[in-house]
């Protein structure tokens, strides 16, 4: 494997990275809260699920924590912190209540979002060319980092948001693959992303990436080698109805980590 390292440093960036087979799966378990919440029951429990992702091989735990709380509560992410023991990344949008709990509870990571009420899901990357967006981001950046948190922003896949981020003194973004999901053969898309995480990586921030990538769309994002981690949810979770949730997240980093090897031996 050390020569296998060794073999695969990016050429641009040699002193500074090796590329390795290692690809962090972040399991989003939002959802299991948002079936304990379609009864207001005590299950199922996302902590519980954040236990069987540990043993289905995740390397970290992610949650969002909404304003309008109808999936995640206060209760969940405190436990999650306590009792799991893994990375946990909190995706939060700029709310000035979240932020003083999330302070309390002192995450290792918080991605910042854009969030609507009325929106189902996160519908986009925070829009960072807006100046007054930018000013916020860099308040609760900097009362987070004071914790130690590492703060980073979800955005679409542009350069010029990576530009944005650096000048707020992130520590990563995580790239919005909601139109390379939907359309995985769309090769534009998928470029796309491949550019803004070269681009990303070779600013020297962390690479993440994520939304709506299922099993059959995984691939291509697992190898794209500047990324560091994948932050993946809702269909983890629909399988895990039919395979249960340990297996659902095993079958997932496999994927992951097959399709790195397979990048890794065609960069050699
Ligand atoms: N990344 C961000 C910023 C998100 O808001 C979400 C959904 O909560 C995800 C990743 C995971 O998306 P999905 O549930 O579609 O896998």
């Amino acid at each position: 494997m050390e020569e296998l390292n060794s073999k695969t440093k990016s050429k641009s960036f040699e002193s500074k990275r090796v590329f390795t087979l290692d690809m962090r799966l972040s399991v989003n378990v939002d959802h299991v809260a948002s079936l304990r919440e379609a009864r207001k029951a005590k299950e199922p429990d996302p902590v519980h699920a954040a236990v069987l992702a540990k043993l289905g091989g995740a390397d970290g735990i992610t949650v969002h924590l909404r304003k309008d709380r109808r999936h995640i509560k206060e209760r969940d992410v405190r436990l999650m912190k306590e009792v799991v023991q893994l990375p946990l990344t909190v995706e939060m949008g700029l709310f000035d209540d979240i932020l003083e709990f999330v302070l309390e509870v002192v995450p290792y990571k918080v991605t910042l979002v854009p969030e609507r009420v009325e929106e189902v899901t996160t519908e986009g990357g925070m829009d960072l060319s807006d100046k007054n967006l930018r000013e916020s981001v860099i308040k609760f950046s900097s009362v987070l980092k004071g914790k130690g948190v590492r703060v980073g922003v979800f955005i679409d896949p542009e350069k010029r948001m990576v530009d944005y981020a650096l000048d707020c003194g992130l520590s990563f973004v995580e790239i919005n693959t909601t139109a390379y999901s939907r359309n995985p053969s769309d090769e534009d898309e998928l470029r796309k992303i491949k550019e803004v995480a070269r681009y990303a990586f070779e600013k020297g921030l962390e690479v993440m990436a994520g939304h709506a990538l299922n099993i059959h769309n995984v691939s291509s994002i697992a190898q794209i080698l500047e990324i560091d981690e994948l932050s993946i949810g809702h269909s983890i979770v629909s399988r895990s109805i039919f395979l249960g949730f340990e297996k659902a997240v095993q079958e997932m980093k496999e994927k992951m980590i097959r399709s790195r090897l397979l990048a890794l031996l065609n960069s050699v």
